[in-house]
């Protein structure tokens, strides 16, 4: 047991308390930001005057050193440290004697943590951004194909009106975009640096705490010392940024699921992103997007974890807060999976453009735009609606589409019909004809796209 704090104790710590409070097992993963920030404390600590240029020379080459030797594998992380911060003290004065014991000259580890993790998180924030920028291009590449690839809309479940799959992607495209300014909002508001609030009330050293801000890439250094130990707000806004990521994920997985269903056929998942039955040989499993889909209440979890460990918190630090770690970590490899996997899923997937026309034109989508002909031609709407309330109870009695009709047949039901209602009813004319901005026809897509892609050429 390798503890930095033993001096005012006279008994060794019982070892299950020893497990339970170490969190070395975990918070490893961030040795790098720890080290980084124990860069920028002791260059700052020589450019202040506390450390010697030899003392900062000798101590910088050796936290390289220790940091090399942990990524090549060399130095083992192991349980015999309480924490990472003390894994690299320990190894550092190991090294340096007592030159190493002045590393931790004006900070505390409280705000040390409160580093390590923000760094972190900010780097994991800048990641999630390349992933979902990734998504984004690939859901674009798809609207840029199907402007003319006409699909049934849906609410309810049930057939609604026509739309093209360039229209259905684009909705995805603003989800995801939103996802990223949200993640581009919370990068603003966290990139402060607490390192300098020490345990809770600063300290009396001179420490230039702008330097090591701008040291370490931050905007500058955060304005109170008990709010800098003891922030957590930017994590939760990342889970909360995350938990919106998934749920768009999810509704996006379940409508791949139901897309690649037996009934609907919309889509073929391919065989690299598809897995099969130990029992039913006929079976090709859309796992991936389940998965995503089921690990979705994963990430909310660890949201609701972070909120509830937080709500009780008294100020400053307190240990309570070593739990913001685990799930936080889970959640952000679990999300950026989650979206690096549907991407490739999505990628190289078939969409079956027959079916999903067939399928539009077979489901009464064209419903609405028979009875906006008849109202263009002077019937009050609420007649025309039920008029053609009683065209779709014709068809359905004969197995036919509103199209299949004869014109006696329609005008059997209203006179007002004439041979242009074919083409005003057209799958093409219907999707064609929703032109502002937002809908579905051809021009408006072009427009919409060409926005997307500035964007992404910018973003
Ligand atoms: N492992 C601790 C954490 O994750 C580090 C800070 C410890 N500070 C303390 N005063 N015990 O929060």
């Amino acid at each position: 047991m390798a503890q930095l704090w033993g001096g005012r104790f006279t008994k060794e710590t019982d070892k299950l308390v020893y497990n339970f409070n170490a969190s070395i097992s975990f918070d490893q993963k961030f040795y790098k930001e720890d080290i980084n920030g124990s860069m920028a404390h002791v260059k700052m600590l020589g450019k202040v005057g506390i450390l010697t240029e030899q003392e900062v020379e000798a101590i910088l080459k050796t936290l390289q050193e220790i940091l090399e030797e942990v990524e090549s594998g060399k130095l083992e992380i192991t349980d015999e440290y309480e924490d990472i911060h003390s894994f690299v003290e320990a190894n550092l004065i190991d090294r340096l004697g007592d030159t190493g014991k002045k590393l931790h000259t004006g900070r505390s580890r409280n705000d040390q943590v409160a580093l390590d993790m923000r760094l972190y998180t900010r780097n994991q924030v800048q990641e999630m951004d390349a992933e979902l920028k990734k998504l984004l291009e690939t859901i674009l590449s798809i609207m840029k194909e199907n402007t003319d690839t006409i699909m049934p809309g849906f609410t309810h479940l049930q057939k609604a009106q026509p739309i093209t799959l360039a229209h259905h992607m684009g909705a995805y495209f603003e989800m995801f975009k939103r996802d990223r300014l949200r993640l581009h909002d919370i990068y603003e508001r966290m990139n402060y640096c607490p390192l300098g609030s020490g345990a809770l009330a600063g300290t009396t050293y001179p420490l230039d705490r702008d330097y090591t801000a701008e040291l370490l890439g931050f905007y500058g250094p955060t304005l109170n010392s008990m709010d800098g130990v003891s922030d957590r707000d930017y994590l939760i806004e990342f889970l909360s940024a995350l938990s919106t990521v998934m749920m768009h994920l999810s509704r996006f997985s379940e409508e791949v699921i139901i897309w690649n269903s037996n009934e609907y056929q919309f889509v073929e998942i391919d065989d690299a992103y598809s897995t099969g039955s130990s029992i039913m040989p006929q079976k090709k499993n859309p796992d991936i997007a389940e998965l995503v889909r089921g690990k979705t209440g994963r990430v909310y979890g660890a949201l609701m974890s972070i909120l509830t460990t937080m709500k009780g918190i008294p100020l400053a630090y307190n240990k309570d807060m070593q739990e913001d770690k685990e799930l936080s970590f889970d959640a952000m490899d679990t999300a950026k999976g989650c979206v690096a996997l549907f991407n490739g899923m999505l990628a190289t997937m078939r969409f079956n453009k027959d079916r999903m026309e067939k399928s539009a034109s077979h489901g009464f989508t064209n419903a609405t735009d028979a009875a906006d002909y008849l109202v263009k031609h002077g019937v009050p709407f609420r007649d025309a609606h039920g008029i053609v309330g009683q065209i779709v109870l014709y068809c359905i009695d004969k197995g036919i589409a509103i199209d299949d009709m004869s014109l006696e047949e329609l005008k059997a039901i209203s006179p007002v019909f004439e041979e242009d209602i074919y083409d005003a009813i057209s799958m093409e004319t219907c999707v064609n004809t929703r032109c502002t901005i937002g809908a579905p026809s051809k021009a408006s897509m072009e427009k919409v796209i060409a926005v997307c892609e500035s964007y992404l050429a910018e973003n």
